[in-house]
Protein backbone atom coordinates (compact mmCIF):
# COMPACT_ATOMS: atom_id res chain seq x y z
CA UNK A 1 0.00 0.00 0.00
CA UNK A 2 2.63 2.71 1.06
CA UNK A 3 4.58 1.94 -2.05
CA UNK A 4 1.68 3.76 -4.27
CA UNK A 5 -0.90 5.91 -2.02
CA UNK A 6 -1.38 6.55 1.95
CA UNK A 7 2.03 7.35 3.13
CA UNK A 8 3.34 10.53 1.21
CA UNK A 9 5.89 10.08 -1.44
CA UNK A 10 6.60 6.96 -3.22
CA UNK A 11 9.75 6.32 -5.17
CA UNK A 12 8.85 3.18 -7.77
CA UNK A 13 12.55 2.55 -8.57
CA UNK A 14 13.25 2.04 -4.57
CA UNK A 15 9.69 -0.14 -4.13
CA UNK A 16 10.01 -2.48 -7.33
CA UNK A 17 13.45 -3.35 -6.26
CA UNK A 18 12.63 -3.89 -2.63
CA UNK A 19 10.23 -5.99 -4.43
CA UNK A 20 12.82 -7.99 -5.86
CA UNK A 21 14.80 -8.41 -2.60
CA UNK A 22 11.71 -9.76 -0.58
CA UNK A 23 11.41 -12.24 -3.41
CA UNK A 24 15.24 -13.38 -3.86
CA UNK A 25 14.83 -13.89 0.26
CA UNK A 26 11.91 -15.69 -0.04
CA UNK A 27 9.18 -13.62 0.74
CA UNK A 28 6.08 -15.45 -1.00
CA UNK A 29 3.28 -13.02 -0.20
CA UNK A 30 2.26 -9.44 -1.92
CA UNK A 31 -0.55 -7.85 -0.73
CA UNK A 32 -2.19 -5.28 -2.66
CA UNK A 33 -5.49 -3.45 -3.03
CA UNK A 34 -7.21 -2.03 -6.29
CA UNK A 35 -8.22 0.76 -4.91
CA UNK A 36 -3.85 1.68 -4.10
CA UNK A 37 -3.65 5.05 -5.95
CA UNK A 38 -6.74 3.39 -8.45
CA UNK A 39 -4.71 0.15 -9.60
CA UNK A 40 -1.31 2.14 -9.76
CA UNK A 41 -0.28 -0.40 -6.99
CA UNK A 42 -1.41 -3.04 -9.30
CA UNK A 43 0.76 -1.89 -12.01
CA UNK A 44 3.81 -1.54 -9.94
CA UNK A 45 3.56 -5.42 -8.98
CA UNK A 46 3.07 -6.58 -12.42
CA UNK A 47 6.19 -4.52 -13.59
CA UNK A 48 7.97 -5.99 -10.70
CA UNK A 49 7.02 -9.46 -11.51
CA UNK A 50 7.25 -9.13 -15.04
CA UNK A 51 11.04 -7.85 -14.60
CA UNK A 52 11.92 -11.03 -12.89
CA UNK A 53 10.86 -14.31 -15.26
CA UNK A 54 8.67 -16.81 -13.30
CA UNK A 55 8.65 -14.77 -10.06
CA UNK A 56 4.72 -14.71 -10.29
CA UNK A 57 4.55 -18.64 -9.47
CA UNK A 58 7.49 -17.66 -6.16
CA UNK A 59 4.35 -15.51 -4.69
CA UNK A 60 0.91 -15.34 -3.67
CA UNK A 61 -1.14 -12.22 -4.70
CA UNK A 62 -3.57 -11.31 -2.15
CA UNK A 63 -5.95 -8.28 -3.41
CA UNK A 64 -8.53 -6.43 -1.75
CA UNK A 65 -11.33 -4.87 -3.66
CA UNK A 66 -14.69 -2.81 -3.38
CA UNK A 67 -14.01 0.32 -2.65
CA UNK A 68 -15.31 3.33 -4.19
CA UNK A 69 -12.99 6.39 -5.25
CA UNK A 70 -13.88 9.60 -6.78
CA UNK A 71 -11.50 11.77 -9.21
CA UNK A 72 -10.15 13.53 -6.47
CA UNK A 73 -9.11 10.38 -4.82
CA UNK A 74 -11.73 10.43 -1.98
CA UNK A 75 -13.62 7.30 -0.72
CA UNK A 76 -17.59 7.25 -0.87
CA UNK A 77 -18.18 3.78 0.23
CA UNK A 78 -17.98 0.12 -0.70
CA UNK A 79 -19.88 -2.28 -3.53
CA UNK A 80 -19.42 -6.29 -2.53
CA UNK A 81 -22.83 -7.26 -5.06
CA UNK A 82 -21.93 -10.30 -6.98
CA UNK A 83 -21.76 -8.44 -10.87
CA UNK A 84 -19.52 -5.61 -9.23
CA UNK A 85 -17.15 -8.22 -7.92
CA UNK A 86 -16.91 -9.80 -11.33
CA UNK A 87 -16.35 -6.63 -12.56
CA UNK A 88 -13.43 -5.58 -9.91
CA UNK A 89 -11.51 -8.90 -10.25
CA UNK A 90 -11.58 -8.51 -14.13
CA UNK A 91 -10.16 -5.15 -13.77
CA UNK A 92 -7.25 -6.22 -11.40
CA UNK A 93 -6.79 -9.07 -13.34
CA UNK A 94 -5.71 -7.09 -16.34
CA UNK A 95 -3.49 -4.79 -14.49
CA UNK A 96 -1.66 -7.59 -12.74
CA UNK A 97 -0.86 -9.14 -16.05
CA UNK A 98 -2.03 -12.56 -14.27
CA UNK A 99 -4.65 -15.32 -14.85
CA UNK A 100 -5.31 -15.79 -11.15
CA UNK A 101 -5.06 -14.27 -8.14
CA UNK A 102 -4.85 -15.91 -5.13
CA UNK A 103 -6.24 -14.54 -2.12
CA UNK A 104 -9.52 -12.03 -3.18
CA UNK A 105 -11.22 -10.35 0.04
CA UNK A 106 -13.70 -7.19 -0.11
CA UNK A 107 -11.82 -4.44 1.85
CA UNK A 108 -14.55 -4.01 4.24
CA UNK A 109 -18.21 -5.62 4.25
CA UNK A 110 -20.85 -3.59 2.16
CA UNK A 111 -23.62 -3.00 4.53
CA UNK A 112 -26.16 -3.30 1.31
CA UNK A 113 -25.18 -6.70 0.51
CA UNK A 114 -24.89 -9.99 2.60
CA UNK A 115 -21.67 -11.22 3.01
CA UNK A 116 -22.89 -14.55 1.54
CA UNK A 117 -24.02 -12.39 -1.48
CA UNK A 118 -20.26 -11.08 -2.01
CA UNK A 119 -18.19 -14.42 -0.79
CA UNK A 120 -20.44 -16.23 -3.20
CA UNK A 121 -19.59 -14.35 -6.33
CA UNK A 122 -16.02 -15.23 -5.36
CA UNK A 123 -16.32 -18.71 -5.05
CA UNK A 124 -17.72 -18.74 -8.73
CA UNK A 125 -14.18 -16.95 -9.50
CA UNK A 126 -12.64 -20.29 -7.26
CA UNK A 127 -14.49 -22.81 -9.82
CA UNK A 128 -13.59 -20.59 -12.99
CA UNK A 129 -10.09 -20.75 -11.62
CA UNK A 130 -9.73 -17.32 -11.23
CA UNK A 131 -8.87 -16.82 -7.82
CA UNK A 132 -7.61 -19.57 -5.48
CA UNK A 133 -8.54 -18.64 -1.94
CA UNK A 134 -11.71 -16.41 -0.49
CA UNK A 135 -10.43 -14.13 2.30
CA UNK A 136 -11.89 -11.47 4.36
CA UNK A 137 -10.81 -8.00 5.84
CA UNK A 138 -11.59 -6.55 9.34
CA UNK A 139 -14.74 -8.54 9.54
CA UNK A 140 -16.09 -9.54 13.27
CA UNK A 141 -16.54 -12.96 14.42
CA UNK A 142 -20.57 -13.12 13.02
CA UNK A 143 -19.55 -11.99 10.11
CA UNK A 144 -16.64 -14.78 10.02
CA UNK A 145 -19.21 -17.61 10.75
CA UNK A 146 -21.69 -16.11 7.78
CA UNK A 147 -19.24 -16.10 5.35
CA UNK A 148 -17.66 -19.34 6.31
CA UNK A 149 -21.07 -21.18 6.27
CA UNK A 150 -21.63 -19.75 2.53
CA UNK A 151 -17.83 -20.84 0.80
CA UNK A 152 -14.62 -21.97 2.16
CA UNK A 153 -12.75 -18.72 3.83
CA UNK A 154 -9.07 -19.27 3.90
CA UNK A 155 -7.71 -16.34 5.97
CA UNK A 156 -8.62 -12.84 7.52
CA UNK A 157 -6.65 -10.12 6.98
CA UNK A 158 -6.73 -7.43 10.01
CA UNK A 159 -4.76 -4.91 12.03
CA UNK A 160 -3.29 -6.95 14.72
CA UNK A 161 0.26 -5.41 17.02
CA UNK A 162 1.65 -4.91 20.41
CA UNK A 163 -1.19 -1.29 20.01
CA UNK A 164 -4.04 -3.47 18.63
CA UNK A 165 -5.26 -6.23 20.18
CA UNK A 166 -8.96 -6.02 20.13
CA UNK A 167 -8.74 -9.46 17.92
CA UNK A 168 -7.60 -11.19 20.92
CA UNK A 169 -11.12 -11.67 22.52
CA UNK A 170 -12.98 -12.92 20.19
CA UNK A 171 -12.65 -12.28 16.28
CA UNK A 172 -9.00 -14.85 16.44
CA UNK A 173 -10.59 -17.45 18.22
CA UNK A 174 -13.80 -17.89 15.64
CA UNK A 175 -11.00 -17.65 13.49
CA UNK A 176 -9.50 -20.53 15.03
CA UNK A 177 -12.26 -22.56 15.54
CA UNK A 178 -13.03 -22.00 12.02
CA UNK A 179 -9.57 -23.28 10.26
CA UNK A 180 -9.60 -19.62 9.25
CA UNK A 181 -5.90 -18.37 9.01
CA UNK A 182 -4.96 -14.59 10.00
CA UNK A 183 -2.91 -12.03 7.96
CA UNK A 184 -2.21 -9.34 10.34
CA UNK A 185 -1.22 -5.54 9.09
CA UNK A 186 -0.29 -2.60 10.90
CA UNK A 187 2.15 -5.01 12.79
CA UNK A 188 4.63 -2.05 13.17
CA UNK A 189 1.62 0.38 13.87
CA UNK A 190 2.18 1.93 10.61
CA UNK A 191 5.55 3.03 11.70
CA UNK A 192 4.33 4.28 15.26
CA UNK A 193 5.67 1.52 16.79
CA UNK A 194 8.93 1.01 14.56
CA UNK A 195 11.40 3.36 16.73
CA UNK A 196 11.94 5.29 13.83
CA UNK A 197 8.77 7.96 14.06
CA UNK A 198 9.80 10.81 15.73
CA UNK A 199 7.34 13.88 17.13
CA UNK A 200 9.20 15.98 15.14
CA UNK A 201 7.96 14.06 11.94
CA UNK A 202 5.62 15.53 10.26
CA UNK A 203 3.56 13.48 7.85
CA UNK A 204 1.81 15.42 4.20
CA UNK A 205 -1.68 16.27 4.09
CA UNK A 206 -1.86 13.33 1.56
CA UNK A 207 -0.74 10.81 4.67
CA UNK A 208 -2.89 8.63 6.27
CA UNK A 209 -0.86 9.11 9.37
CA UNK A 210 -1.80 13.08 9.42
CA UNK A 211 -4.81 11.73 10.52
CA UNK A 212 -4.74 8.83 12.97
CA UNK A 213 -5.89 9.62 15.94
CA UNK A 214 -2.51 7.67 17.73
CA UNK A 215 0.06 10.16 15.40
CA UNK A 216 -1.85 13.41 17.30
CA UNK A 217 -0.96 15.41 19.73
CA UNK A 218 -1.10 13.68 23.48
CA UNK A 219 -1.70 10.52 21.97
CA UNK A 220 1.13 10.43 20.37
CA UNK A 221 3.40 11.48 23.44
CA UNK A 222 1.81 8.70 25.18
CA UNK A 223 2.55 6.38 22.23
CA UNK A 224 6.09 7.45 21.84
CA UNK A 225 6.53 6.72 25.58
CA UNK A 226 5.48 2.99 25.21
CA UNK A 227 7.82 2.55 22.17
CA UNK A 228 10.90 4.01 24.32
CA UNK A 229 10.07 1.06 27.05
CA UNK A 230 10.04 -0.88 24.45
CA UNK A 231 13.55 -0.02 23.18
CA UNK A 232 15.09 -0.83 26.20
CA UNK A 233 13.38 -4.58 26.02
CA UNK A 234 14.71 -4.72 22.33
CA UNK A 235 18.00 -3.22 23.26
CA UNK A 236 18.51 -5.90 25.85
CA UNK A 237 17.69 -8.36 23.15
CA UNK A 238 20.28 -6.97 20.92
CA UNK A 239 17.14 -6.34 18.79
CA UNK A 240 15.59 -3.00 17.12
CA UNK A 241 12.31 -1.98 18.48
CA UNK A 242 10.48 -3.07 14.55
CA UNK A 243 12.16 -6.25 15.14
CA UNK A 244 10.94 -7.16 18.62
CA UNK A 245 7.23 -5.61 17.64
CA UNK A 246 7.34 -8.14 14.54
CA UNK A 247 8.87 -10.93 16.56
CA UNK A 248 6.26 -10.12 19.29
CA UNK A 249 2.87 -10.91 16.31
CA UNK A 250 5.28 -14.36 14.72
CA UNK A 251 5.15 -15.46 18.38
CA UNK A 252 1.34 -15.49 18.60
CA UNK A 253 1.10 -18.95 16.67
CA UNK A 254 1.55 -20.07 12.93
CA UNK A 255 -1.79 -19.25 11.37
CA UNK A 256 -0.80 -15.73 12.40
CA UNK A 257 1.03 -14.28 9.26
CA UNK A 258 2.77 -10.71 9.30
CA UNK A 259 1.95 -8.04 6.74
CA UNK A 260 4.79 -5.86 6.53
CA UNK A 261 4.57 -2.51 5.11
CA UNK A 262 8.38 -2.29 4.10
CA UNK A 263 8.62 0.47 1.18
CA UNK A 264 12.05 0.23 1.17
CA UNK A 265 14.95 -1.91 1.01
CA UNK A 266 16.87 -0.89 4.55
CA UNK A 267 13.32 -1.23 5.87
CA UNK A 268 12.78 -4.60 4.44
CA UNK A 269 16.21 -5.75 5.67
CA UNK A 270 15.84 -4.80 9.16
CA UNK A 271 11.99 -5.93 9.36
CA UNK A 272 13.37 -9.83 8.14
CA UNK A 273 15.81 -9.64 10.67
CA UNK A 274 12.86 -10.60 13.11
CA UNK A 275 12.92 -14.09 11.09
CA UNK A 276 15.56 -14.48 13.74
CA UNK A 277 14.20 -13.25 16.83
CA UNK A 278 13.41 -15.62 19.48
CA UNK A 279 10.76 -14.37 22.16
CA UNK A 280 11.50 -16.79 25.20
CA UNK A 281 8.62 -16.86 28.13
CA UNK A 282 10.87 -13.98 30.13
CA UNK A 283 10.87 -11.52 26.84
CA UNK A 284 7.46 -12.18 26.49
CA UNK A 285 6.64 -11.04 30.09
CA UNK A 286 9.00 -7.69 29.55
CA UNK A 287 7.47 -7.09 26.04
CA UNK A 288 4.11 -6.86 27.67
CA UNK A 289 4.99 -4.97 30.30
CA UNK A 290 6.45 -2.62 28.40
CA UNK A 291 3.33 -2.20 26.16
CA UNK A 292 0.37 -3.49 27.98
CA UNK A 293 -2.57 -4.96 25.85
CA UNK A 294 -4.67 -1.70 26.46
CA UNK A 295 -1.94 0.70 26.83
CA UNK A 296 -2.24 2.73 23.26
CA UNK A 297 -3.88 5.94 23.14
CA UNK A 298 -6.74 6.61 20.58
CA UNK A 299 -8.09 4.85 18.37
CA UNK A 300 -7.03 3.26 14.73
CA UNK A 301 -8.59 5.18 12.21
CA UNK A 302 -10.71 8.17 12.66
CA UNK A 303 -14.28 8.37 13.51
CA UNK A 304 -15.19 7.97 9.82
CA UNK A 305 -13.05 5.00 8.92
CA UNK A 306 -14.38 3.45 11.93
CA UNK A 307 -17.83 3.59 10.96
CA UNK A 308 -16.81 1.37 8.03
CA UNK A 309 -15.58 -1.46 10.66
CA UNK A 310 -17.62 -4.77 10.82
CA UNK A 311 -14.49 -5.90 13.09
CA UNK A 312 -15.15 -2.99 15.75
CA UNK A 313 -18.50 -3.65 16.59
N1 LIG B 1 -7.06 -4.91 5.21
C1 LIG B 1 -6.87 -3.65 5.54
O1 LIG B 1 -7.82 -2.95 5.94
C2 LIG B 1 -5.50 -3.03 5.44
C3 LIG B 1 -5.28 -1.75 5.95
C4 LIG B 1 -4.00 -1.22 5.86
C5 LIG B 1 -2.97 -1.95 5.28
N2 LIG B 1 -3.23 -3.19 4.79
C6 LIG B 1 -2.15 -3.98 4.14
O2 LIG B 1 -1.14 -4.23 5.08
C7 LIG B 1 0.12 -3.82 4.56
C8 LIG B 1 0.99 -3.34 5.69
O3 LIG B 1 0.35 -2.25 6.33
P1 LIG B 1 1.12 -0.99 6.84
O4 LIG B 1 2.13 -0.60 5.81
O5 LIG B 1 0.14 0.01 7.27
O6 LIG B 1 1.82 -1.56 8.12
P2 LIG B 1 3.12 -1.41 8.95
O7 LIG B 1 4.04 -2.50 8.54
O8 LIG B 1 2.64 -1.33 10.36
O9 LIG B 1 3.74 0.02 8.61
C9 LIG B 1 4.63 0.18 7.57
C10 LIG B 1 5.33 1.52 7.70
O10 LIG B 1 6.18 1.50 8.84
C11 LIG B 1 7.36 2.26 8.59
N3 LIG B 1 8.53 1.44 8.97
C12 LIG B 1 9.50 1.81 9.82
N4 LIG B 1 10.38 0.84 10.00
C13 LIG B 1 10.02 -0.18 9.23
C14 LIG B 1 10.56 -1.47 8.97
N5 LIG B 1 11.68 -1.90 9.56
N6 LIG B 1 9.91 -2.27 8.12
C15 LIG B 1 8.79 -1.86 7.53
N7 LIG B 1 8.22 -0.64 7.73
C16 LIG B 1 8.83 0.19 8.58
C17 LIG B 1 7.35 2.61 7.13
O11 LIG B 1 6.96 3.97 7.03
P3 LIG B 1 7.93 5.01 6.33
O12 LIG B 1 8.41 4.35 5.07
O13 LIG B 1 7.10 6.22 6.11
O14 LIG B 1 9.04 5.20 7.35
C18 LIG B 1 6.26 1.75 6.53
O15 LIG B 1 5.60 2.39 5.48
C19 LIG B 1 -0.20 -2.76 3.52
O16 LIG B 1 0.81 -2.67 2.54
C20 LIG B 1 -1.51 -3.25 2.96
O17 LIG B 1 -1.27 -4.17 1.91
C21 LIG B 1 -4.46 -3.74 4.88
Amino acid sequence: MGMSALYGEADDAESIATIHAAVDAGVSLLDTGDFYAMGLNELLIRDALRARPGSRDQVAISVKFGALRDAAGGWYGYDGRPGAVKNFLAYSLNRLGTDHVDVYRIARVDPAVPIEETVGAIAEEVQAGRVRHIGLSEVGAETLRRAASAAPISDLQIEYSLFSRGIEAEILPTARELGIGVTAYGVLSRGLLSGHWTRERSPGAGDFRSRSPRFSGDNLDRNLALVEALRKVADGKGVTVAQAAIAWVLSRGDDIVPLVGARRRDRLAESLGALDVTLDDADLAAVEEAVPADAVSGSRYDAGQMAHLDSER
